[in-house]
């Protein structure tokens, strides 16, 4: 029970802060984006000044410059930004440790996608997430950086691979989570080892007043792209653990990949539409294409392959059996101390209330029961599905 609670509040507080953290990483990235894309460049400007820029905000006006190069004299207190992205990172795999790790059949392993022990499963999990780094790293060091495009598509490629094979081996939650947190891994490397190491060397260059080398900035940049275009992506997958008809759909690596190719046109949209005014169409076309997402992700009513009509339809003890350990206003399975989602299954009310949910999670999805801890059999899912038919005849085949 204790152990339960302790657990829960691990996983709130660690949330919790992972999710401020991000908030101040990815909202100063985008504030400092759309600077660059707003900041008045029109001369005459300041010598050595590249552009600038009025706001007004709740402190008050502001007027912000941006050198061509550097201050001749390096000003004697500069701001870095840079402990955001290593505590949402620090913060994010303490928390695929409490909550995936700690709990790996539950979260993790699927074993109707494949039945892997616990350690199999954390090591793969390790290994994807820190192995992607230098498979990164290694792309944009490779003679592909001469073409961002190339690069660009040979990581996106490298992804959807990964993507593919977590899919086969993890569960559709655990697979997702762990493409987002490889991506966020990709991006925090470019921080630490890229982006501060290259504004580093500009700020020592401008102490000891010494040219700038080009290279040096042109790498950091071309980190700093991909780290934008990541950013929709992996906020998309954080949010979308909560969302079973995506990472539970049966082409759950290719659904993502779709909302991903979305959401780097729409970032994309947003970088250059101050430059670019043909791309008017990328918004709608993005709402079109999320209807479509949702229109193929919508539950399918499957007929049922086993079981025939007329047999006894009762699932209540199934459900007993298999959902109720945590399902429950009295969860008896380790580490719960409530309903999960809220979703009490003790009365045949309750079930009744519930039945679409209850379908939709054990049929369609099959999410449930989480990692199919309880057991649950092909007979009782095709029992589940005829319940759900008897009671809505018109959207089965008989
Ligand atoms: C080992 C514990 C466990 C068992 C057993 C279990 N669930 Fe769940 N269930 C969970 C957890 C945890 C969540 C919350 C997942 C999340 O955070 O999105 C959940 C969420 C749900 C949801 C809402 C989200 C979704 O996936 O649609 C439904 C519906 C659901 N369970 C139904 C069931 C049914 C029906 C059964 C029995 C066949 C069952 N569960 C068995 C732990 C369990």
């Amino acid at each position: 029970m204790i152990e339960g609670h302790l657990h829960e509040w691990a996983n709130l507080l660690v949330r919790w802060i992972h999710f401020i953290t991000g908030v101040a990483w990815i909202g100063a990235s985008f504030y400092f984006n759309w600077l660059e894309n707003n900041l008045n460049r029109q001369s005459p400007q300041k010598k050595g000044i590249a552009g600038h820029l009025w706001a007004v905000h709740g402190g008050g006006f502001y007027h912000l410059e941006k050198f061509k190069t550097g201050p001749s004299k390096l000003p004697p207190e500069l701001h870095w930004f840079k402990w955001e992205a290593y505590t949402t990172w620090l913060s994010g795999i303490t928390l695929l440790i409490v909550i995936y790790y700690l709990n790996a059949r539950l979260f993790l392993i699927d074993p109707s996608v494949r039945d892997l022990s616990p350690a199999e499963a954390v090591i793969i999990a390790a290994v994807s997430v820190l192995g992607s780094w230098f498979v990164y790293d290694l792309l944009c060091r490779s003679p592909l950086r001469k073409s961002a495009a190339l690069l660009g598509v040979t990581i996106a490629g490298y992804l959807v691979l990964l993507a593919w094979f977590l899919s086969e081996v993890f569960s559709g939650r655990g697979a997702y989570i762990h493409i987002g947190a490889a991506m966020g891994t990709m991006m925090v490397g470019n921080v630490f080892f890229v982006i501060i190491p290259s504004q580093k060397e500009l700020v020592r260059a401008i102490a000891e007043k010494r040219p700038l080398d080009p290279a040096v900035s042109t790498n950091g940049l071309l980190r700093s792209t991909h780290n934008n275009y990541f950013t929709l992506p992996v906020l998309f997958i954080m949010v979308s653990n909560h969302f079973p008809s995506t990472y539970g759909h049966h082409w759950n690596w290719a659904v993502l990949l779709v909302i991903s190719l979305i959401a780097v046109a729409v970032r994309h949209y947003y970088n250059v539409r101050r430059i670019v005014k043909s791309l008017w169409w990328v918004l709608p076309a993005a709402f079109l294409a999320v209807l479509s997402v949702m229109w193929w992700t919508a539950p399918q009513l499957k007929p049922p392959e086993t079981v025939h009509a007329g047999v006894q339809q009762d699932i209540l003890p199934v459900v007993k059996e298999r959902c109720t350990v945590c399902h429950s206003a009295t969860p008896t399975q380790r580490g719960f101390t409530s309903p999960p989602v809220g979703l009490a299954l003790d009365t045949p009310e309750q079930v009744e209330t519930n039945a679409d949910r209850i379908y939709q999670a054990t049929v369609v999805t099959r999410t449930m029961p989480i990692g199919n801890l309880t057991g649950m059999t092909e007979e009782e899912r095709d029992l589940i599905s005829w319940w759900h038919a008897a009671r809505n005849p018109d959207g089965h085949r008989p």
